[in-house]
């Protein structure tokens, strides 16, 4: 275990979350490198003997030394905006391990990408296709697509994130797909090269994914009749964790044996797209309280970290486990609802949640905080941004400092009437 107790205190590989907490200040995310490894390891290993590239989906953690040590380690990256492939190429992906997804690039991102010389554009609409063949023309140069195809299927997770159903903004819907392939071949400064898919995240059961790999494989074959070239199938993200809340969690193994199952020996080049599972466990939000308060029948613990710092509860209703950052057996438990400063009710991160009793300037840690945490945090109520530190057996190291107020202030400009 990369994050869990030794005597008594919560440890980040071999540094106590305490001494972490002192060195780097309080809020702050703390992620394990070794966890990190383990994590896209048990994606590689389960993917011997076939074809896959495994693309980190940067949108879960763009650190740079998250993503460096994921790039060294082998992987390919997925972005979603040319600010992440420019992240991805600083931190070393090579430009032709990035896949490219999202429904909004402009043309301005299209023809970064295209100077760089990504693996792989993720098309999602005619429009795209079409101003894509333009900008790529232009360049003189040829864009490698996949088309994200819709495969209406229900994914079973939370409405904000799944996006694998006919009513979704993404991919191109089913009935309409062999069109577009059809679109794809005769336009200039294209070259069709795969198929794509992300039917959503934080999916808990194989059942949405056998659908869908089903419908995909069906896909391939009938594009591959009509002539079309069909070198690499990307079977997006998705896989869930074991939030506190989450009845299950699909097994890497389980998932990579339908992935097997169903793609081996087609002779074309699986993509994947993690990024939860691959970074989730990995991470933690340290933090303190900093008032226990007494209401009528409730008792709230006030923490120094806020829905600026992790937005999952307040925008998806989303558990996190929370640790007590040292624990005495000896005390009693009391339940709590934890809440953050910020002045919005929907700053809450766990209701009626039983913890030992817990003291203001006591610490504790908010778990599976590695993806989706410190990317999605903002200065909201003019908070600093939390810091990220990287930690790796006995060493630790700040990747990214905390932004402080006055920089923020500095941040804007007073016109001149
Ligand atoms: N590929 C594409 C095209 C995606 O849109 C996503 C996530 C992924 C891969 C990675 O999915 P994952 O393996 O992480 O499930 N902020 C939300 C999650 C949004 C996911 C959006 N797309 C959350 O905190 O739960």
């Amino acid at each position: 275990m990369a994050i869990g107790y030794q005597q008594q205190q919560l440890h980040i590989e071999q540094l106590s979350a305490q001494d972490l907490l002192q060195q780097y200040g309080s809020p702050c995310y703390v992620y394990s490198k070794a966890q990190l490894l383990t994590n896209l390891q048990a994606y590689q290993q389960a993917a011997t003997g076939l074809d896959a590239l495994i693309c980190f989906a940067v949108k879960a953690n763009s650190n740079l030394a998250v993503l460096q040590l994921f790039a060294a380690a082998g992987a390919g990256a997925d972005v979603v905006s040319v600010g992440e492939l420019q992240r991805a190429l600083a931190a070393g992906f090579a430009a032709n391990r990035i896949v490219y997804s999202g429904v909004g690039k402009t043309k301005t991102d299209m023809a970064l990408a295209l100077k760089a010389g990504i693996l792989q554009f993720n098309v999602e609409s005619i429009p795209e296709l079409q101003r894509l063949s333009e900008v790529a023309t232009a360049l003189g140069l040829e864009a490698a697509i996949a088309i994200r195809v819709n495969p209406d299927v229900d994914a079973g997770t939370h409405e904000k994130i799944a996006t694998g159903k006919a009513e979704n903004k993404f991919g191109i819907s089913w009935q309409q797909v062999e069109q577009v392939y059809a679109l794809a071949a005769e336009l200039p400064g294209i070259r069709i090269q795969g198929v794509d898919m992300h039917i959503g995240s934080q999916i808990t059961d194989l059942a949405p994914y056998q659908a869908a790999f089903q419908r995909m494989l069906e896909l391939v074959e009938r594009l591959q009749a009509l002539g079309h070239t069909i070198d690499t199938i990307d079977l997006g993200g998705g896989l869930g964790i074991l939030y506190p809340d989450a009845r299950q969690a699909v097994s890497i193994d389980d998932y990579m044996a339908l992935v097997r199952q169903h793609f081996a020996n087609k002779g074309c080049r699986l993509i994947l797209e993690p990024g939860r599972s691959l970074a989730a466990t990995a991470g933690v939000l340290l933090c303190q309280v900093e008032y226990v308060k007494q209401g009528p029948g409730k008792t709230f613990l006030i923490l120094d970290a806020a829905m600026n710092d992790l937005l999952r509860p307040a925008m998806y209703g989303a558990v996190h486990a929370i640790w007590p950052v040292q624990l005495h057996p000896e005390r009693a438990s009391q339940r709590y609802d934890v809440v953050g400063p910020v002045c919005e009710t929907g700053d809450t991160f766990s209701m009626g949640q039983t913890l030992p009793e817990l003291a203001p300037g006591e610490a504790v840690a908010i778990g599976q905080a590695g993806a989706y945490g410190a990317v999605m945090a903002s200065c909201y109520n003019t908070r600093a941004l939390v810091p990220e530190v990287l930690v790796s057996g006995q060493q630790s190291a700040l990747v990214r400092r905390r932004i402080e107020i006055e920089e923020q202030l500095s941040w804007d400009q007073m016109p001149d009437f």
